[in-house]
């Protein structure tokens, strides 16, 4: 038994392991070689069920919540960092609506979610605005009962594959605090077409590309939650809750690599013995492990707070995307290390996961972002330790200067 898993998380993970296995790892060199989605893998979740864990059974999901979708995540990277991350933008793109949609735009979209009918994409980042998403410039001018959108997006996860898109733009130039709002813009619509497809260095099964909007007119029931300006913080309240998403496929990466690296030493012979009975490579190990179990738990512990909609949620989700996207950089990186020079050929797939992790530290937030979120809350937070007063220095305490 795990920490934070109930019989349910496990048939779960029981069962996306399994996936894992039999539809995932054989295919996985071969989908980063071609950098093709792998509709085949996506029809086999539809038809287990995965695509509807995160949507609610109101709306056609299972209800099963952030941590199964978390550990179905960490189970497919464990096999394929692509193949997680092209899984996992579906909940990405469709948390806006979820956490900030109307009744009726819940009703209209995600049952076709939850079936894998429909796939999602989010599209938030800009040529000019990638940390700093307040400032992006795509439009959305009301005409009548439209939104006439114009830009361009950078970096969306499934773009071109995804059918359904939520689309960030700018309705009031002025407003400091309510510029922008989010939209639901679906694959066909007159006025949206696809740019570059980007040629990536790891998690080439997820096709990344640019969105291009040129008086893309869609009806005002598409704004997401129905009233406009609030679209940055429901960009917010939608990367809280996918980041924990990210951090799991970070660890699958990393429980992966670890694997791998434990296998090949066992069976790697030097100097007369196993290179596993060798203390330099047995830290090495030992310290991969602590830290893949760290990340992990904390992983659990973010989606299982965002879960039950506990305090200082945003902190804890940036703590787990930092923690385990920094340790599966770190536990690849060493893993190729413990391969030698087999771990830098394109023969076996150890290189794969350490080119995989690399954008974890980047997406949905980069490190850097996540460090400037989690030290906002602590600071915000200290307000509440006056009870340490007292040891304080008087001259530091404020006033005692003036
Ligand atoms: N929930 C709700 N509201 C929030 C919030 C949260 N977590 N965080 C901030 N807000 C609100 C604030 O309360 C504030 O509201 P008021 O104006 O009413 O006071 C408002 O939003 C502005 O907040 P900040 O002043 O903190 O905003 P900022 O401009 O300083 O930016 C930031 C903060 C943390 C750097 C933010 O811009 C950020 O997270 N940047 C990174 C963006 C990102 O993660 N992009 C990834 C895109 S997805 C992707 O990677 C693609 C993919 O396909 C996988």
């Amino acid at each position: 038994m795990l920490p934070f898993l109930t019989d349910h998380h496990l048939e779960w993970k029981e069962k996306a392991r399994a996936l894992a296995e039999n539809v995932v790892r054989p295919i996985a060199r071969e989908y980063d070689e071609a950098q093709e989605y792998p509709t085949e893998v996506k029809d086999a979740l539809a038809k287990e069920g995965f695509m509807g864990l995160w949507i609610s059974p109101d709306y056609g999901g299972s209800g099963s919540g952030l941590l199964t979708l978390c550990v179905c995540v960490e189970e497919l990277s464990r096999a394929c960092g692509g193949i997680g991350v092209a899984y996992a933008v579906n909940a990405l793109g469709s948390f806006p609506i979820i956490v900030a949609g109307t009744e009726d735009q819940k009703k209209r979209y995600l049952p076709g979610i939850a079936t894998g009918e429909t796939l999602t994409a989010f599209g938030l980042s800009e040529k000019f605005a990638g940390s700093d998403a307040g400032s992006i410039r795509s439009t959305a001018v009301k005409d009548g009962d439209e939104y006439i959108i114009n830009g361009e997006k950078k970096w969306t996860t499934n773009g071109g594959v995804a059918h359904l898109y939520s689309v960030f733009a700018v309705t009031d130039p002025e407003s400091k605090s309510r510029r922008t709002s989010a939209f639901i813009v679906p694959k066909g619509t007159p006025g949206f077409e696809f740019g570059k497809t980007e040629d990536k260095m790891g998690i080439r099964a997820a096709p990344v590309r640019e969105l291009r909007f040129t008086d893309c007119r869609v009806p005002t029931e598409n704004l997401i939650g129905g009233q406009p300006g609030l679209g940055f913080k429901h960009a917010m309240m939608t990367l809280d809750h996918a980041r924990p998403g990210v951090a799991a496929q970070a660890v699958g990466l990393a429980q992966g690599a670890l694997e791998y690296a434990t296998y090949y030493a066992i069976k790697r012979e030097q100097f007369g013995g196993p290179i596993s009975s060798f203390q330099m490579i047995q830290q090495m190990l030992a310290e991969m492990s602590a830290k893949v179990d760290a990340a992990r738990y904390l992983v659990y512990a973010a989606a299982d707070a965002l879960e039950r909609k506990l305090p200082n949620t945003s902190k804890l989700a940036a703590e787990a995307k930092l923690l385990a996207t920094d340790t599966a950089m770190e536990v690849t990186t060493n893993a190729v290390q413990i391969f030698g020079g087999y771990g830098f050929m394109k023969d076996y797939p150890i290189e794969k996961y350490m080119r995989d992790a690399k954008i974890t530290q980047i997406y949905e937030g980069t490190n850097q972002v996540q460090r400037l979120v989690i030290a906002r809350a602590l600071v915000k937070e200290a307000s509440q330790l006056s009870f340490l007063d007292p040891y304080i220095p008087k001259e530091v305490q404020k006033g005692v200067n003036d």
